[in-house]
Protein backbone atom coordinates (compact mmCIF):
# COMPACT_ATOMS: atom_id res chain seq x y z
CA UNK A 1 0.00 0.00 0.00
CA UNK A 2 2.84 2.35 0.95
CA UNK A 3 4.16 1.72 -2.41
CA UNK A 4 1.52 2.30 -4.39
CA UNK A 5 1.13 5.53 -2.54
CA UNK A 6 4.44 7.01 -3.15
CA UNK A 7 4.12 5.56 -6.75
CA UNK A 8 1.28 7.46 -7.36
CA UNK A 9 2.90 10.81 -5.86
CA UNK A 10 5.54 10.68 -9.00
CA UNK A 11 4.51 12.55 -11.79
CA UNK A 12 6.64 10.11 -14.08
CA UNK A 13 6.73 6.66 -14.23
CA UNK A 14 10.14 5.35 -14.02
CA UNK A 15 10.34 2.01 -15.30
CA UNK A 16 8.72 -1.15 -16.27
CA UNK A 17 12.13 -3.33 -17.34
CA UNK A 18 10.75 -6.18 -20.16
CA UNK A 19 12.33 -6.90 -22.89
CA UNK A 20 15.29 -5.47 -24.68
CA UNK A 21 17.18 -5.74 -21.05
CA UNK A 22 20.62 -7.43 -22.06
CA UNK A 23 22.29 -3.81 -22.83
CA UNK A 24 25.02 -3.44 -24.76
CA UNK A 25 26.68 -1.87 -21.66
CA UNK A 26 27.21 -2.98 -18.34
CA UNK A 27 24.85 -0.71 -15.69
CA UNK A 28 22.92 0.43 -18.87
CA UNK A 29 19.63 0.19 -18.01
CA UNK A 30 16.37 -0.44 -20.27
CA UNK A 31 13.92 2.44 -20.39
CA UNK A 32 10.02 2.80 -19.40
CA UNK A 33 8.11 0.36 -21.77
CA UNK A 34 5.40 2.02 -21.03
CA UNK A 35 5.80 5.54 -22.45
CA UNK A 36 3.29 5.96 -25.42
CA UNK A 37 5.13 6.49 -29.14
CA UNK A 38 4.58 8.56 -31.84
CA UNK A 39 5.10 6.77 -35.26
CA UNK A 40 7.47 7.92 -38.00
CA UNK A 41 6.34 9.43 -40.91
CA UNK A 42 8.21 8.46 -44.12
CA UNK A 43 8.51 9.63 -47.70
CA UNK A 44 10.30 9.58 -50.54
CA UNK A 45 13.48 10.62 -48.86
CA UNK A 46 14.00 9.97 -45.20
CA UNK A 47 16.82 11.21 -42.80
CA UNK A 48 18.73 10.40 -40.30
CA UNK A 49 20.33 12.66 -38.05
CA UNK A 50 22.96 13.00 -35.31
CA UNK A 51 25.06 15.98 -34.07
CA UNK A 52 26.98 16.97 -31.43
CA UNK A 53 27.91 13.45 -30.12
CA UNK A 54 30.81 14.41 -28.15
CA UNK A 55 32.10 11.19 -27.83
CA UNK A 56 28.59 9.95 -25.83
CA UNK A 57 29.05 6.61 -28.02
CA UNK A 58 28.22 3.89 -24.92
CA UNK A 59 25.05 5.86 -24.70
CA UNK A 60 23.92 7.10 -21.13
CA UNK A 61 24.55 4.37 -18.82
CA UNK A 62 22.57 5.77 -15.83
CA UNK A 63 19.79 7.52 -17.45
CA UNK A 64 17.36 4.99 -18.94
CA UNK A 65 16.17 7.26 -21.78
CA UNK A 66 19.27 7.38 -23.22
CA UNK A 67 20.47 3.95 -22.47
CA UNK A 68 21.31 2.93 -26.15
CA UNK A 69 24.94 2.21 -27.46
CA UNK A 70 26.35 3.31 -30.80
CA UNK A 71 26.32 -0.20 -31.75
CA UNK A 72 22.24 -0.16 -31.32
CA UNK A 73 22.23 2.84 -33.31
CA UNK A 74 24.05 0.57 -35.75
CA UNK A 75 21.84 -1.64 -35.95
CA UNK A 76 18.98 0.87 -36.08
CA UNK A 77 20.27 2.69 -39.13
CA UNK A 78 20.25 -1.01 -40.86
CA UNK A 79 17.15 -1.95 -40.05
CA UNK A 80 15.73 1.67 -41.32
CA UNK A 81 17.92 1.54 -45.28
CA UNK A 82 16.33 -2.24 -45.05
CA UNK A 83 12.94 -0.69 -44.86
CA UNK A 84 13.53 2.10 -47.21
CA UNK A 85 14.74 -0.04 -49.53
CA UNK A 86 11.87 -2.42 -49.36
CA UNK A 87 9.53 0.54 -49.79
CA UNK A 88 11.49 1.94 -52.91
CA UNK A 89 12.49 4.76 -50.97
CA UNK A 90 15.66 6.21 -49.66
CA UNK A 91 17.89 6.74 -46.18
CA UNK A 92 20.15 9.68 -46.31
CA UNK A 93 22.39 10.04 -42.92
CA UNK A 94 23.90 12.84 -41.85
CA UNK A 95 26.15 14.20 -39.23
CA UNK A 96 26.67 17.64 -38.34
CA UNK A 97 29.77 17.46 -35.91
CA UNK A 98 31.73 17.67 -32.77
CA UNK A 99 32.31 14.70 -32.26
CA UNK A 100 34.90 15.56 -29.29
CA UNK A 101 35.47 17.17 -26.27
CA UNK A 102 32.41 15.68 -23.50
CA UNK A 103 33.10 11.77 -22.40
CA UNK A 104 35.89 9.34 -21.17
CA UNK A 105 35.52 7.26 -24.41
CA UNK A 106 36.66 10.07 -26.58
CA UNK A 107 38.59 12.17 -24.18
CA UNK A 108 40.47 9.62 -21.65
CA UNK A 109 42.47 7.98 -24.92
CA UNK A 110 45.87 9.28 -25.32
CA UNK A 111 45.06 11.01 -28.86
CA UNK A 112 41.97 12.05 -27.53
CA UNK A 113 39.13 10.58 -30.28
CA UNK A 114 41.36 8.17 -31.15
CA UNK A 115 39.52 5.39 -29.56
CA UNK A 116 35.70 6.80 -30.09
CA UNK A 117 36.34 8.03 -33.70
CA UNK A 118 36.59 4.77 -35.15
CA UNK A 119 33.54 3.45 -33.59
CA UNK A 120 31.63 6.04 -35.18
CA UNK A 121 32.71 5.32 -38.21
CA UNK A 122 31.13 2.25 -37.87
CA UNK A 123 27.71 4.19 -38.82
CA UNK A 124 27.18 4.51 -42.39
CA UNK A 125 26.62 8.45 -43.42
CA UNK A 126 25.97 9.48 -46.62
CA UNK A 127 27.03 13.15 -45.49
CA UNK A 128 29.27 13.92 -42.44
CA UNK A 129 30.52 17.34 -41.94
CA UNK A 130 32.85 19.08 -38.88
CA UNK A 131 32.06 20.64 -35.52
CA UNK A 132 33.73 23.43 -33.85
CA UNK A 133 35.20 21.09 -31.48
CA UNK A 134 37.15 19.39 -33.94
CA UNK A 135 39.41 22.56 -35.01
CA UNK A 136 40.06 24.06 -31.45
CA UNK A 137 43.39 22.01 -31.39
CA UNK A 138 45.27 21.37 -34.33
CA UNK A 139 46.24 17.20 -33.69
CA UNK A 140 42.07 16.72 -33.64
CA UNK A 141 42.07 18.70 -37.02
CA UNK A 142 44.89 16.41 -38.34
CA UNK A 143 42.83 13.46 -37.02
CA UNK A 144 39.68 14.31 -37.94
CA UNK A 145 41.50 13.92 -41.71
CA UNK A 146 43.31 11.11 -41.03
CA UNK A 147 40.13 9.50 -39.88
CA UNK A 148 36.91 10.79 -40.83
CA UNK A 149 38.17 11.87 -44.44
CA UNK A 150 39.73 8.71 -45.00
CA UNK A 151 36.73 6.85 -43.94
CA UNK A 152 33.55 8.60 -45.64
CA UNK A 153 35.78 9.89 -48.27
CA UNK A 154 33.60 12.65 -50.47
CA UNK A 155 30.97 12.17 -48.61
CA UNK A 156 33.09 14.12 -45.68
CA UNK A 157 31.47 17.37 -46.60
CA UNK A 158 33.60 20.39 -45.64
CA UNK A 159 32.35 23.29 -47.55
CA UNK A 160 34.19 26.64 -45.34
CA UNK A 161 37.26 24.90 -43.60
CA UNK A 162 40.64 24.70 -44.81
CA UNK A 163 43.66 22.82 -43.70
CA UNK A 164 47.25 24.02 -43.54
CA UNK A 165 49.16 21.38 -46.38
CA UNK A 166 52.89 22.48 -46.57
CA UNK A 167 53.13 26.02 -47.21
CA UNK A 168 49.57 26.29 -48.61
CA UNK A 169 45.72 25.75 -47.73
CA UNK A 170 43.96 22.97 -48.90
CA UNK A 171 39.83 22.11 -48.34
CA UNK A 172 39.43 19.67 -45.52
CA UNK A 173 36.81 17.67 -47.10
CA UNK A 174 34.78 17.72 -50.18
CA UNK A 175 33.95 21.56 -51.04
CA UNK A 176 29.93 19.76 -51.98
CA UNK A 177 28.72 16.24 -52.82
CA UNK A 178 26.37 15.49 -55.43
CA UNK A 179 25.12 12.16 -55.97
CA UNK A 180 21.83 10.25 -57.15
CA UNK A 181 19.90 7.86 -54.09
CA UNK A 182 19.73 4.33 -55.11
CA UNK A 183 15.77 3.96 -55.09
CA UNK A 184 13.95 7.29 -56.18
CA UNK A 185 16.77 8.77 -58.14
CA UNK A 186 17.43 11.83 -56.75
CA UNK A 187 19.92 14.22 -57.98
CA UNK A 188 20.62 15.54 -54.32
CA UNK A 189 23.46 18.36 -53.58
CA UNK A 190 25.01 17.95 -50.45
CA UNK A 191 26.87 21.09 -48.44
CA UNK A 192 28.58 21.50 -45.07
CA UNK A 193 29.09 24.60 -43.00
CA UNK A 194 30.44 25.20 -40.15
CA UNK A 195 29.39 29.01 -38.49
CA UNK A 196 31.63 31.95 -38.53
CA UNK A 197 33.81 29.97 -35.77
CA UNK A 198 36.96 32.18 -34.59
CA UNK A 199 38.69 30.25 -31.59
CA UNK A 200 40.08 27.80 -34.27
CA UNK A 201 44.28 26.53 -34.20
CA UNK A 202 44.66 28.91 -36.94
CA UNK A 203 48.64 27.34 -37.73
CA UNK A 204 46.63 24.52 -38.84
CA UNK A 205 43.05 25.10 -40.00
CA UNK A 206 41.18 28.10 -41.60
CA UNK A 207 37.85 29.01 -41.11
CA UNK A 208 35.99 31.39 -44.07
CA UNK A 209 32.75 33.06 -42.98
CA UNK A 210 30.08 31.52 -45.32
CA UNK A 211 28.90 34.45 -46.30
CA UNK A 212 32.16 34.95 -47.98
CA UNK A 213 32.47 30.95 -48.56
CA UNK A 214 29.62 31.59 -51.05
CA UNK A 215 31.36 33.84 -53.40
CA UNK A 216 34.11 31.88 -54.18
CA UNK A 217 34.19 30.73 -57.77
CA UNK A 218 33.57 26.92 -56.56
CA UNK A 219 29.83 28.09 -55.52
CA UNK A 220 29.52 30.36 -58.57
CA UNK A 221 30.22 27.10 -60.58
CA UNK A 222 27.27 25.08 -58.33
CA UNK A 223 25.01 27.94 -58.98
CA UNK A 224 25.46 27.68 -62.71
CA UNK A 225 25.81 24.34 -63.20
CA UNK A 226 24.78 22.39 -60.38
CA UNK A 227 21.94 24.06 -58.76
CA UNK A 228 19.74 24.20 -62.13
CA UNK A 229 19.82 20.25 -62.07
CA UNK A 230 19.34 19.02 -59.19
CA UNK A 231 16.05 17.66 -57.42
CA UNK A 232 17.09 18.33 -53.76
CA UNK A 233 19.78 19.61 -51.41
CA UNK A 234 21.11 18.50 -48.25
CA UNK A 235 22.81 21.53 -46.15
CA UNK A 236 24.93 19.80 -43.18
CA UNK A 237 25.58 22.29 -40.66
CA UNK A 238 27.03 23.28 -37.24
CA UNK A 239 24.89 25.75 -37.37
CA UNK A 240 22.25 26.58 -35.06
CA UNK A 241 18.53 26.91 -36.97
CA UNK A 242 17.92 30.12 -35.60
CA UNK A 243 19.81 33.09 -34.70
CA UNK A 244 22.58 32.38 -36.32
CA UNK A 245 22.29 33.96 -40.28
CA UNK A 246 24.51 31.11 -41.84
CA UNK A 247 21.53 29.06 -43.04
CA UNK A 248 19.86 31.84 -44.35
CA UNK A 249 22.75 33.10 -46.48
CA UNK A 250 22.58 29.42 -48.05
CA UNK A 251 19.05 29.51 -48.48
CA UNK A 252 18.77 33.04 -49.85
CA UNK A 253 21.98 31.79 -52.74
CA UNK A 254 19.92 29.08 -53.49
CA UNK A 255 16.62 30.49 -54.21
CA UNK A 256 18.15 33.20 -56.34
CA UNK A 257 18.66 30.43 -58.58
CA UNK A 258 15.51 28.09 -57.81
CA UNK A 259 12.50 29.24 -55.62
CA UNK A 260 11.22 25.77 -55.44
CA UNK A 261 14.21 23.48 -54.89
CA UNK A 262 13.45 21.91 -51.99
CA UNK A 263 16.00 22.45 -48.99
CA UNK A 264 16.51 20.30 -45.81
CA UNK A 265 18.88 21.82 -43.82
CA UNK A 266 20.46 19.59 -40.19
CA UNK A 267 21.92 21.81 -38.10
CA UNK A 268 23.68 21.41 -34.55
CA UNK A 269 25.58 23.52 -32.16
CA UNK A 270 23.63 24.25 -29.63
CA UNK A 271 22.30 21.14 -28.35
CA UNK A 272 18.80 21.73 -28.66
CA UNK A 273 16.21 19.70 -30.39
CA UNK A 274 14.62 22.26 -32.97
CA UNK A 275 13.16 22.01 -36.36
CA UNK A 276 11.95 25.06 -38.52
CA UNK A 277 10.10 26.46 -41.42
CA UNK A 278 12.20 28.49 -43.29
CA UNK A 279 9.69 28.70 -46.39
CA UNK A 280 7.25 26.65 -48.75
CA UNK A 281 10.56 24.01 -49.39
CA UNK A 282 13.09 24.98 -47.01
CA UNK A 283 13.23 22.85 -43.45
CA UNK A 284 16.11 22.82 -40.46
CA UNK A 285 16.11 20.11 -37.76
CA UNK A 286 18.82 19.77 -35.14
CA UNK A 287 19.08 16.81 -33.34
CA UNK A 288 20.00 18.19 -29.71
CA UNK A 289 23.61 16.38 -28.28
CA UNK A 290 25.19 13.81 -26.39
CA UNK A 291 23.56 11.19 -28.09
CA UNK A 292 20.41 11.83 -26.35
CA UNK A 293 18.63 12.06 -29.92
CA UNK A 294 18.44 10.66 -33.57
CA UNK A 295 16.25 13.08 -35.37
CA UNK A 296 14.12 11.88 -38.34
CA UNK A 297 13.40 13.42 -41.12
CA UNK A 298 11.33 13.17 -44.64
CA UNK A 299 9.91 14.39 -47.57
CA UNK A 300 7.51 13.75 -50.34
CA UNK A 301 7.97 15.23 -53.26
CA UNK A 302 5.24 15.52 -56.07
CA UNK A 303 5.97 14.86 -59.60
CA UNK A 304 3.47 16.78 -61.54
CA UNK A 305 3.44 20.00 -63.18
CA UNK A 306 2.91 22.03 -59.68
CA UNK A 307 6.14 21.31 -57.36
CA UNK A 308 4.86 20.60 -54.10
CA UNK A 309 6.80 19.26 -51.12
CA UNK A 310 5.51 17.49 -47.40
CA UNK A 311 7.96 17.28 -45.01
CA UNK A 312 7.86 15.43 -41.57
CA UNK A 313 9.97 15.56 -38.53
CA UNK A 314 10.49 13.12 -35.38
CA UNK A 315 12.64 13.35 -32.51
CA UNK A 316 13.70 9.82 -31.10
CA UNK A 317 15.41 9.23 -27.81
CA UNK A 318 18.28 7.13 -27.89
CA UNK A 319 16.57 3.93 -26.36
CA UNK A 320 16.87 0.37 -27.74
CA UNK A 321 13.33 0.44 -27.35
CA UNK A 322 12.38 3.18 -29.28
CA UNK A 323 14.86 1.80 -32.14
CA UNK A 324 13.16 -1.37 -32.12
CA UNK A 325 10.04 0.01 -31.81
CA UNK A 326 10.48 2.25 -35.15
CA UNK A 327 11.61 -0.74 -37.01
CA UNK A 328 8.80 -2.93 -35.72
CA UNK A 329 11.52 -5.11 -34.59
CA UNK A 330 10.60 -5.62 -31.34
CA UNK A 331 12.27 -9.33 -30.88
CA UNK A 332 15.18 -9.53 -33.59
CA UNK A 333 16.61 -6.29 -33.46
CA UNK A 334 20.13 -6.22 -32.96
CA UNK A 335 22.09 -6.69 -35.97
CA UNK A 336 25.21 -8.54 -36.34
CA UNK A 337 27.19 -5.65 -37.11
CA UNK A 338 25.55 -3.65 -34.44
CA UNK A 339 26.64 -6.10 -31.87
CA UNK A 340 30.16 -5.85 -32.87
CA UNK A 341 30.34 -2.24 -32.29
CA UNK A 342 28.88 -2.45 -28.84
CA UNK A 343 31.38 -5.12 -28.11
CA UNK A 344 34.18 -2.37 -29.18
CA UNK A 345 32.66 -0.48 -27.22
CA UNK A 346 32.86 -2.48 -23.55
CA UNK A 347 36.37 -2.82 -24.71
CA UNK A 348 37.56 0.94 -25.46
CA UNK A 349 35.76 1.40 -21.84
CA UNK A 350 37.47 -1.47 -20.02
CA UNK A 351 41.07 -0.39 -21.83
CA UNK A 352 40.27 3.21 -20.70
CA UNK A 353 39.32 2.45 -16.92
CA UNK A 354 35.97 4.16 -17.49
CA UNK A 355 34.33 2.66 -14.60
CA UNK A 356 37.07 3.37 -12.11
CA UNK A 357 35.16 3.80 -9.04
CA UNK A 358 35.80 7.02 -7.22
CA UNK A 359 32.93 7.89 -4.85
CA UNK A 360 29.22 7.03 -4.31
CA UNK A 361 26.45 10.50 -5.46
CA UNK A 362 23.50 9.99 -3.44
CA UNK A 363 21.09 11.89 -5.00
CA UNK A 364 20.73 13.27 -8.50
CA UNK A 365 22.06 17.02 -9.12
CA UNK A 366 21.26 18.76 -12.15
CA UNK A 367 22.25 21.68 -14.22
CA UNK A 368 19.38 23.42 -15.75
CA UNK A 369 17.25 20.98 -14.81
CA UNK A 370 16.62 22.14 -10.96
CA UNK A 371 16.44 25.65 -10.09
CA UNK A 372 19.24 27.56 -9.18
CA UNK A 373 20.21 28.20 -5.67
CA UNK A 374 17.95 24.34 -4.87
CA UNK A 375 18.91 21.48 -3.03
CA UNK A 376 19.01 19.53 -6.83
CA UNK A 377 21.15 22.31 -8.36
CA UNK A 378 24.63 20.80 -9.14
CA UNK A 379 25.85 24.63 -8.84
CA UNK A 380 24.42 24.73 -5.32
CA UNK A 381 26.09 21.92 -4.33
CA UNK A 382 29.22 23.02 -5.93
CA UNK A 383 28.91 26.50 -4.40
CA UNK A 384 28.03 25.17 -0.86
CA UNK A 385 29.94 22.10 -0.79
CA UNK A 386 32.77 21.30 -2.97
CA UNK A 387 34.24 24.74 -3.82
CA UNK A 388 35.16 25.64 0.08
CA UNK A 389 37.36 22.43 0.19
CA UNK A 390 39.40 24.22 -2.94
CA UNK A 391 43.32 23.87 -1.35
CA UNK A 392 45.01 27.31 -1.70
CA UNK A 393 48.80 28.04 -1.13
CA UNK A 394 50.27 29.41 1.95
CA UNK A 395 50.99 33.13 0.86
CA UNK A 396 47.25 32.95 1.03
CA UNK A 397 45.74 30.92 3.94
CA UNK A 398 43.67 32.63 6.25
CA UNK A 399 42.19 35.20 3.95
CA UNK A 400 38.95 35.71 2.89
CA UNK A 401 38.53 33.79 -0.81
CA UNK A 402 36.32 34.66 -3.46
CA UNK A 403 35.93 31.90 -5.76
CA UNK A 404 34.06 32.04 -9.11
CA UNK A 405 32.81 29.52 -11.34
CA UNK A 406 30.90 30.00 -14.77
CA UNK A 407 28.18 27.47 -15.05
CA UNK A 408 29.47 26.34 -18.66
CA UNK A 409 32.48 24.90 -16.71
CA UNK A 410 29.65 22.25 -15.69
CA UNK A 411 28.65 20.50 -18.88
CA UNK A 412 26.44 17.57 -17.60
CA UNK A 413 24.15 16.89 -14.66
CA UNK A 414 25.20 14.14 -12.09
CA UNK A 415 23.62 11.07 -11.55
CA UNK A 416 23.23 9.01 -7.59
CA UNK A 417 25.21 6.73 -8.23
CA UNK A 418 28.90 5.80 -8.85
CA UNK A 419 31.01 8.97 -9.81
CA UNK A 420 33.95 6.69 -11.93
CA UNK A 421 36.99 8.18 -13.72
CA UNK A 422 34.04 8.86 -16.87
CA UNK A 423 32.12 10.82 -14.80
CA UNK A 424 34.95 13.72 -14.83
CA UNK A 425 34.98 13.80 -18.10
CA UNK A 426 31.07 14.10 -18.56
CA UNK A 427 31.14 16.80 -16.22
CA UNK A 428 33.87 18.51 -17.60
CA UNK A 429 35.40 18.36 -20.57
CA UNK A 430 37.72 21.61 -20.48
CA UNK A 431 41.13 21.49 -19.15
CA UNK A 432 40.83 24.59 -16.63
CA UNK A 433 43.55 25.63 -13.98
CA UNK A 434 42.65 27.90 -11.17
CA UNK A 435 44.69 31.41 -10.90
CA UNK A 436 44.44 34.25 -8.21
CA UNK A 437 44.65 37.39 -7.80
CA UNK A 438 45.79 37.72 -4.17
CA UNK A 439 45.26 41.41 -2.48
CA UNK A 440 42.05 42.93 -3.74
CA UNK A 441 39.73 45.41 -1.47
CA UNK A 442 36.88 43.56 -0.55
CA UNK A 443 34.61 46.21 -2.04
CA UNK A 444 35.56 45.82 -5.59
CA UNK A 445 35.43 41.90 -5.18
CA UNK A 446 31.91 41.94 -4.49
CA UNK A 447 31.27 43.99 -7.49
CA UNK A 448 32.57 41.39 -9.49
CA UNK A 449 30.31 38.52 -9.58
CA UNK A 450 26.94 41.23 -10.58
CA UNK A 451 28.96 42.60 -13.19
CA UNK A 452 29.58 39.29 -15.40
CA UNK A 453 26.21 38.38 -14.73
CA UNK A 454 25.18 41.29 -16.55
CA UNK A 455 27.76 40.38 -19.41
CA UNK A 456 24.77 38.81 -22.31
CA UNK A 457 27.77 36.55 -23.82
CA UNK A 458 26.88 33.56 -21.99
CA UNK A 459 30.26 31.41 -21.24
CA UNK A 460 30.43 28.73 -22.62
CA UNK A 461 26.90 27.37 -21.57
CA UNK A 462 24.24 26.80 -24.02
CA UNK A 463 20.87 26.31 -23.43
CA UNK A 464 19.21 23.42 -24.44
CA UNK A 465 16.03 24.55 -24.36
CA UNK A 466 15.67 27.61 -25.72
CA UNK A 467 14.48 29.18 -27.99
CA UNK A 468 11.85 25.66 -27.33
CA UNK A 469 10.81 27.24 -24.16
CA UNK A 470 7.14 26.46 -22.85
CA UNK A 471 4.81 27.66 -20.49
CA UNK A 472 3.02 24.07 -20.59
CA UNK A 473 5.98 22.56 -18.12
CA UNK A 474 3.28 19.94 -15.83
CA UNK A 475 4.83 19.56 -12.66
CA UNK A 476 7.15 17.25 -12.08
CA UNK A 477 8.78 15.60 -8.95
CA UNK A 478 11.41 13.13 -7.95
CA UNK A 479 12.33 11.97 -11.28
CA UNK A 480 14.84 9.35 -12.56
CA UNK A 481 14.99 7.51 -8.92
CA UNK A 482 18.03 4.94 -9.35
CA UNK A 483 15.90 2.27 -7.94
CA UNK A 484 14.31 -0.40 -9.99
CA UNK A 485 10.61 0.05 -9.75
CA UNK A 486 7.95 -1.75 -11.05
CA UNK A 487 4.65 1.28 -12.09
CA UNK A 488 1.27 0.07 -10.60
CA UNK A 489 -1.97 0.76 -11.98
CA UNK A 490 -2.29 3.02 -14.72
CA UNK A 491 1.00 3.68 -15.88
CA UNK A 492 2.09 7.46 -16.47
CA UNK A 493 4.66 9.23 -18.76
CA UNK A 494 7.91 9.26 -18.06
CA UNK A 495 10.08 12.36 -18.00
CA UNK A 496 12.01 13.65 -20.85
CA UNK A 497 11.94 16.15 -23.89
CA UNK A 498 8.82 17.52 -24.42
CA UNK A 499 10.35 19.64 -27.87
CA UNK A 500 7.61 22.63 -29.50
CA UNK A 501 8.97 23.44 -32.99
CA UNK A 502 7.77 25.51 -35.80
CA UNK A 503 5.54 22.37 -35.97
CA UNK A 504 3.81 22.08 -32.74
CA UNK A 505 4.67 20.05 -29.64
CA UNK A 506 4.51 16.46 -31.33
CA UNK A 507 7.99 15.83 -32.45
CA UNK A 508 8.94 13.61 -29.79
CA UNK A 509 8.69 9.94 -30.55
CA UNK A 510 8.42 8.95 -27.53
CA UNK A 511 5.33 10.89 -25.35
CA UNK A 512 6.92 12.52 -22.53
CA UNK A 513 5.99 14.26 -19.28
CA UNK A 514 7.90 17.34 -19.44
CA UNK A 515 11.27 18.18 -18.08
CA UNK A 516 11.56 21.61 -16.95
CA UNK A 517 14.60 23.97 -17.64
CA UNK A 518 15.40 26.87 -15.53
CA UNK A 519 17.63 29.81 -16.52
CA UNK A 520 21.07 29.92 -15.30
CA UNK A 521 23.69 32.93 -14.28
CA UNK A 522 26.79 33.22 -16.27
CA UNK A 523 29.08 32.34 -13.04
CA UNK A 524 28.53 31.52 -9.04
CA UNK A 525 30.79 32.92 -6.64
CA UNK A 526 31.77 31.07 -3.15
CA UNK A 527 32.98 33.33 -0.42
CA UNK A 528 34.77 31.50 2.65
CA UNK A 529 35.60 33.71 5.26
CA UNK A 530 39.50 34.18 6.31
CA UNK A 531 40.15 32.96 9.72
CA UNK A 532 43.30 35.69 9.85
CA UNK A 533 41.77 38.64 7.47
CA UNK A 534 44.55 40.95 5.94
CA UNK A 535 43.54 44.50 6.12
CA UNK A 536 45.10 47.72 4.23
CA UNK A 537 43.77 51.49 5.25
CA UNK A 538 40.82 49.39 7.05
CA UNK A 539 39.72 47.60 4.04
CA UNK A 540 40.04 44.01 4.20
CA UNK A 541 42.04 42.46 0.63
CA UNK A 542 40.61 39.10 0.31
CA UNK A 543 42.03 36.65 -2.50
CA UNK A 544 40.11 35.90 -5.74
CA UNK A 545 40.36 32.66 -7.60
CA UNK A 546 38.74 31.84 -10.94
CA UNK A 547 39.29 29.00 -13.65
CA UNK A 548 41.70 30.36 -16.28
CA UNK A 549 38.72 30.40 -18.95
CA UNK A 550 37.31 33.09 -16.94
CA UNK A 551 40.13 35.20 -16.29
CA UNK A 552 38.99 37.74 -19.61
CA UNK A 553 35.46 38.24 -17.92
CA UNK A 554 37.22 38.98 -14.57
CA UNK A 555 39.55 41.48 -16.51
CA UNK A 556 36.49 42.95 -18.35
CA UNK A 557 34.83 43.22 -15.14
CA UNK A 558 37.90 44.81 -13.00
CA UNK A 559 37.93 47.08 -15.90
CA UNK A 560 34.48 47.94 -15.45
CA UNK A 561 34.83 48.78 -11.80
CA UNK A 562 37.51 50.90 -12.96
CA UNK A 563 39.83 49.28 -11.27
CA UNK A 564 42.12 47.39 -14.56
CA UNK A 565 45.31 47.64 -12.59
CA UNK A 566 44.13 44.96 -10.38
CA UNK A 567 44.28 42.46 -12.99
CA UNK A 568 47.28 40.80 -12.50
CA UNK A 569 46.54 37.04 -11.77
CA UNK A 570 48.63 34.01 -11.10
CA UNK A 571 48.63 30.43 -10.91
CA UNK A 572 46.75 29.31 -8.09
CA UNK A 573 47.23 25.66 -7.93
CA UNK A 574 44.94 23.16 -5.78
CA UNK A 575 43.02 20.00 -7.15
CA UNK A 576 40.54 20.47 -9.94
CA UNK A 577 36.77 20.74 -9.51
CA UNK A 578 36.48 17.00 -10.99
CA UNK A 579 38.62 15.76 -8.05
CA UNK A 580 37.36 17.62 -5.45
CA UNK A 581 34.03 16.35 -6.18
CA UNK A 582 34.68 12.65 -5.58
CA UNK A 583 36.35 13.96 -2.00
CA UNK A 584 33.00 15.65 -1.17
CA UNK A 585 31.01 12.35 -1.32
CA UNK A 586 33.95 10.32 0.17
CA UNK A 587 33.59 12.93 3.25
CA UNK A 588 30.30 12.29 3.96
C1 LIG B 1 4.33 10.60 -48.02
O1 LIG B 1 3.31 9.94 -48.71
C2 LIG B 1 2.93 8.71 -48.11
C3 LIG B 1 1.95 8.02 -49.05
O2 LIG B 1 0.91 8.87 -49.34
C4 LIG B 1 2.32 9.01 -46.75
O3 LIG B 1 1.97 7.82 -46.10
C5 LIG B 1 3.37 9.73 -45.92
O4 LIG B 1 2.83 10.10 -44.67
C6 LIG B 1 3.85 10.98 -46.64
N1 LIG B 1 4.94 11.58 -45.91
C7 LIG B 1 5.06 12.90 -45.72
C8 LIG B 1 6.29 13.37 -45.05
O5 LIG B 1 4.21 13.67 -46.08
C1 LIG C 1 1.06 17.05 -49.49
O1 LIG C 1 -0.05 16.97 -48.64
C2 LIG C 1 -1.25 17.48 -49.25
C3 LIG C 1 -2.32 17.47 -48.16
O2 LIG C 1 -2.40 16.22 -47.55
C4 LIG C 1 -1.60 16.65 -50.47
O3 LIG C 1 -2.75 17.17 -51.08
C5 LIG C 1 -0.44 16.67 -51.45
O4 LIG C 1 -0.70 15.83 -52.53
C6 LIG C 1 0.83 16.22 -50.75
N1 LIG C 1 1.95 16.36 -51.65
C7 LIG C 1 2.86 15.43 -51.77
C8 LIG C 1 3.97 15.76 -52.67
O5 LIG C 1 2.83 14.36 -51.18
C1 LIG D 1 14.98 20.25 -0.69
O1 LIG D 1 14.26 21.44 -0.80
C2 LIG D 1 12.85 21.23 -0.79
C3 LIG D 1 12.17 22.53 -1.15
O2 LIG D 1 12.84 23.61 -0.60
C4 LIG D 1 12.45 20.65 0.56
O3 LIG D 1 11.06 20.44 0.59
C5 LIG D 1 13.18 19.34 0.77
O4 LIG D 1 12.91 18.83 2.06
C6 LIG D 1 14.67 19.52 0.61
N1 LIG D 1 15.31 18.23 0.63
C7 LIG D 1 16.41 17.98 1.32
C8 LIG D 1 16.97 16.61 1.24
O5 LIG D 1 16.96 18.83 1.99
ZN1 LIG E 1 28.49 20.53 -29.30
Amino acid sequence: MALITILSALNCAVGAPHGLNARGQPGARPPNNNDEMRDLQWGDLNFLHTTDTHGWLAGHILERQFSADWGDFVSFSEHVRQLADSRGVDLIMVDSGDRHDGNGLSDASKHDGSKALPIFCEADYDVVTVGNHELYRGAAARQEVRRIRKRYGERYVVSNVELVSGQSWVPMGAKYRLFTTKNQNKRVLALGFLFNFVGNDKLVTRVTKVEDELEKQWFKDVERDILPNVDYVVVAGHVPLRKFPEFTYVLNKIRAVNKHLPVSFFGGHSHIRDYRIYDDYAVGLQSGRYCETIGWASANISSGTELSVNFSRSYIDFNPRAFAYHVGQPDNFLTEHGRTVSKAIRKVRKHLDLDAHKADVPQNYYTDRAPFPSNRSLYSLIQEKVLPLLTSPEIIQGMTRFVFLNTGAVRFDLFKGPYTKDTGYILSPFKNQWLHIPRVPRSVAEQILPVINGFDRVLEKKSRHEPNQTNSWGPREAIDSGAEQTVLGTPKASCGYRTTDDLGDDGDSTVHSPWKFYPLPNAFQTITQGTEPHFYDEEELVSLIFHDFLARFIDKALNQIGRPELFKPTFHGGEPLIDLLPQYFNSL
